[in-house]
C-alpha cells in the first residue's frame, strides 16, 4: 500500500442502483481511498451488491464483505459471529496483523462471556454523563493546543499541532497515563496499526506492554492516582478480578484506540469541511449544527473501514448461506454510504439523521469511548473554526498525504494557514 499522495476527485463516480447480485470477480480487500473522505474508487462494484459481496484478501483467503446497512447491524449483533482473533481461520487483512493476532487483545479480541466481563468493568467510566463532566477539560486542552499552535503560526501541521495532541492529552488525563511519554506510545501506535514490517508491528506491541506494565505495577504499589487505570489497579487487580496480563491488554486498546482514532476524525474532518465550504459556512452561521456535523462527519469518513469476524456457525442473509469458518468483513464506508438509508449518501449534509451509521460498530463491542469521541470532535472542531475563520490549506488538496487503505483512515499531515 502506498501512502504516497493520490488523486482526490471531488465526488464519486455514481454506482448503479443495488441489487442483490455478487460482482463477477471478487475485490482485493482493503485497497487505498482515491480521496480520503469517500469510499476507495475500487469498492464502487461493491455498492452494488448489497448486502454481501467476495472479497480476497491479502494472503489469498476468499471472505465475505458486508456491503448493506441492515445486514450489518444484524450481523455485527449476531453472537454466531466471533471476534477471536486467535481462531486458525479468522480472516486477516494484512500481514501486520497476522503478526500480533494472536496475542491477547482485550474487549475487540473477546467473545461473551469474556467480552461482557471487560466491559463491565469499563462502561461506567465512559457513559455520557462522563464524557459531559470532561468537556471543561476537553475544552482546556483544545484551547491550550491553539494557543500554542497560532503563537508558532502561521503555518502549521494541524496534525502535530492540534488532531493528535488533543485526544491524546484527554486520554492519558483519562487514563492516568503520563502525557510526558507521549512521544514514545504515539510512535508505539503508529507503528502497531501502520508499521513497515511485521516484526515492527510486533516490537511496537512489546514495547507498550511493557511501558504500561511498568505504569500498573507503580500504581499497584504506590498511592492511588484518580484514572481509570488507578481505579482498575485499586478495584479489579488488587482483588483477583483481573490477572495483571488481562489488565496490561485493557490499558492497551485503551490506550491506542483512546487516540489514533478521534486524532484522524478531527484531521479529516478539518480536510474535509475545508473542501466543503458551503457547509463549513453552515456550521459557522449555526453553530448549533456541530454534534450533527459531527455525527455526519463520522458516517462518511467511516475511518475504521473493515471490522472483522468469523462465522462459528452456518448463517443465512437474504438467500445467502455465510458457511460456519468462513471470514466476514465489514467495509463501514460502504456501509454508511447504503443508499436505501442514507438518500445521495456520498453528499455532506448536516440535516439528514446519520446517527444509526456503523462508524462505531454496532452490537457487543460498539465503540467504548463514543460519548468521549463526540465530545472532543464537537469541541475541537466548534473552537477551531471560531478561532481562526480564515483556516485553509496551505498545500493544494491532491497533494497533502493521507493514510494507506489498510489501517484506520486519516490525514498523514495536514498543512493549513490562517
Ligand atoms: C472518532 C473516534 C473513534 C472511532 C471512529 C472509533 C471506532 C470504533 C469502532 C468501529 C469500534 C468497533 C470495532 C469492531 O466492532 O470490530 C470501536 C471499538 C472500541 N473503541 Fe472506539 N472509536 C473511536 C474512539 C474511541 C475512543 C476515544 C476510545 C477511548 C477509550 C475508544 C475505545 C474503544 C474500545 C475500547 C473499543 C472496543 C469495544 C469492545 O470491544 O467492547 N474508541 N471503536
Amino acid at each position: 500500500m502506498t501512502e504516497s499522495p493520490l488523486t482526490h476527485p471531488s465526488a464519486p463516480t455514481t454506482p448503479p442502483p443495488a441489487s442483490a447480485t455478487h460482482p463477477a470477480a471478487p475485490v482485493a480487500f482493503p485497497q487505498d481511498r482515491t480521496c480520503p473522505y469517500h469510499p476507495p474508487a475500487a469498492y464502487d462494484p461493491l455498492r452494488t451488491a448489497r448486502p454481501l459481496a467476495r472479497v480476497t484478501l491479502f494472503d489469498g483467503r476468499p471472505a465475505w464483505l458486508v456491503t448493506g446497512h441492515a445486514a450489518a447491524r444484524a450481523l455485527l449483533a449476531d453472537p454466531r459471529l466471533s471476534a477471536d482473533r486467535t481462531h486458525p481461520r479468522f480472516p486477516v487483512p494484512t500481514a501486520r496483523f497476522d503478526a500480533v493476532r494472536r496475542r491477547r487483545v482485550a474487549l475487540l479480541g473477546v467473545d461473551d462471556p469474556e467480552h461482557r466481563t471487560q466491559r463491565r468493568m469499563l462502561v461506567p467510566r465512559f457513559t455520557l454523563q462522563r464524557a459531559t463532566a470532561l468537556r471543561p477539560d476537553i475544552q482546556r486542552v483544545v484551547d491550550e493546543r491553539l494557543d500554542a499552535m497560532i503563537a508558532q503560526g502561521p503555518p502549521a501541521d494541524l496534525v502535530a499541532a492540534f488532531a493528535l495532541p488533543v485526544p491524546s492529552m484527554v486520554i492519558c488525563a483519562l487514563l492516568g497515563v503520563p502525557y510526558a511519554d507521549h512521544e514514545f506510545f504515539e510512535e508505539q501506535s503508529r507503528r502497531l496499526l501502520r508499521g513497515p514490517t511485521a516484526e515492527d508491528t510486533t516490537a511496537a506491541r512489546d514495547r507498550l506492554e511493557e511501558y504500561l506494565g511498568a505504569l500498573i505495577d507503580g500504581k499497584r504499589d504506590g498511592p492511588r492516582g484518580d484514572g481509570v487505570l488507578d481505579d482498575l489497579v485499586h478495584e479489579q487487580l488488587r482483588e483477583g478480578a483481573l490477572d495483571r496480563e488481562e489488565l496490561v491488554a485493557l490499558a492497551v486498546i485503551l490506550l491506542v484506540a483512546g487516540h489514533e482514532t478521534t486524532a484522524n476524525m478531527i484531521s479529516l474532518g478539518t480536510f474535509t469541511l475545508l473542501r466543503h465550504p458551503e457547509r463549513l459556512a453552515e456550521l459557522r452561521r449555526d453553530p448549533g449544527l456541530v454534534p450533527a456535523a459531527v455525527e455526519e462527519l463520522m458516517r462518511m469518513l467511516s475511518i475504521a473501514d473493515g471490522l472483522l469476524r468469523l462465522a462459528t456457525e452456518d448463517i443465512e442473509v437474504d438467500g445467502t448461506v455465510i458457511r460456519a469458518g468462513e471470514g466476514v468483513l465489514f467495509a463501514t464506508s460502504v456501509i454508511n454510504r447504503d443508499d436505501t438509508v442514507y438518500p445521495g449518501p456520498d453528499t455532506l449534509d448536516f440535516h439528514r439523521p446519520a446517527r444509526h451509521h456503523v462508524a462505531f460498530g454496532f452490537g457487543i463491542h460498539q465503540c467504548l469511548g463514543q460519548n468521549l469521541a463526540r465530545a472532543e470532535l464537537e469541541i475541537a472542531l466548534r473552537t477551531l473554526f471560531e478561532r481562526l475563520p480564515g483556516l485553509r490549506l496551505a498545500a493544494p488538496a491532491e497533494e497533502i498525504p493521507f493514510k494507506p487503505g489498510d489501517t484506520i483512515q486519516g490525514m498523514l499531515e495536514l498543512p493549513v494557514t490562517w
